[in-house]
């Protein structure tokens, strides 16, 4: 008897994962490829059978991929940077990873990480419900070890992560990719500050400097897909323009890499053409 594939979100911010997996099932199969994502294909496939189903499935889908398009050089490349920091991170002794709003990330899976490293995915409880199935029924083995944290990032995510095995008394490696945009800014801040209480001296924390214009098609289009009806106005989300200065003032050393010197080697059409755009790597004193 087979069992019946897990549902895609369909709406909401869960949703927003699937996106960046097509993006990097799409780079994974490149010949110049900047990293090879194998279950990025399984994801999206999965997606492909649940979000195109029904009556308006196979255009829903298709601005779907429309939209993955218009964000893929980007994004694409920072992925690999994320990599880059955590492979360098792992290589100067951090014993421990944790990946806020982690989504359909594979990192512990196809990274060379040492067997010891201990790996926390944080996300929503309705996305672990579509990929843990997967990753089991594709009898896929993490290379570290590896800790599913289902809760909210805007509820007690601190306590749910202490209970998965984290230890605050060592240091911590800490990513944002593309979460705390989806907060409102007084919730992302609340998880940096309570990041900040876990992180003991050495963590690092990597955050994007970027003036990212939620009012151009691109991001108009994801909100209508992630929220259909939600054409309002919006509130001010993620970190904002401070999120240095905030940073500086609660203990962390902050250090500025421009974006275009970043993605300068991978040979990409990357760059912004602007130095003030980038990403802040912070360091716990
Ligand atoms: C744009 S996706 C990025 C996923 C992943 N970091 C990647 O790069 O593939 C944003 C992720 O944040 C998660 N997310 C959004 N709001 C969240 C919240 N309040 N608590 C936990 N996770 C959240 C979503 O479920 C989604 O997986």
């Amino acid at each position: 008897m087979t069992e019946a594939a897990p549902r895609a979100p369909r709406a909401g911010v869960a949703m927003t994962a699937i996106g960046v997996a097509v993006i990097r099932a799409w780079e994974s199969r490149r010949p110049d490829r900047l990293y090879d994502d194998p279950a990025a294909q399984l994801f999206v496939d999965a997606a492909r059978r649940s979000i195109g189903a029904g009556p308006d499935g196979e255009e829903r889908w298709a601005r779907f991929e429309a939209l993955a398009e218009q964000f893929y050089e980007g994004r694409s490349v920072s992925v690999r940077l994320v990599d880059d920091d955590v492979l360098a991170a792992v290589e100067a002794g951090c014993p421990q990873l944790v990946i806020l709003g982690a989504g359909l990330d594979t990192r512990a899976y196809r990274l060379p990480l040492p067997g010891e490293l201990d790996v926390f995915e944080i996300d929503l409880p309705e996305l672990f419900a579509f990929k843990e199935p997967l990753l089991a029924a594709a009898d896929a083995r993490a290379v570290c070890a590896r800790h599913v944290v289902a809760a909210d990032l805007r509820g007690d995510w601190a306590g749910a992560l202490r209970a998965s095995g984290f230890r605050a008394e060592v240091p911590t490696h800490w990513i944002d990719e593309g979460v705390l945009g989806y907060l409102r800014r007084e919730e992302a801040i609340r998880v940096v500050d309570t990041l900040t209480d876990l992180s003991a001296p050495g963590s690092r924390f990597g955050v994007a400097q970027f003036d990212t214009d939620q009012h151009s098609g691109r991001y108009t289009e994801l909100r209508r897909l992630v929220r259909p009806g939600a054409d309002g106005p919006r509130e001010p989300s993620g970190l904002g323009p401070a999120a240095g200065q905030w940073l500086g003032e609660h203990g962390w050393r902050t250090t500025f890499r421009a974006w275009d010197d970043l993605v300068a080697p991978l040979d990409r059409p990357a760059a912004l053409g602007s130095r003030d755009l980038g990403l802040i790597l912070a360091v716990r004193q």
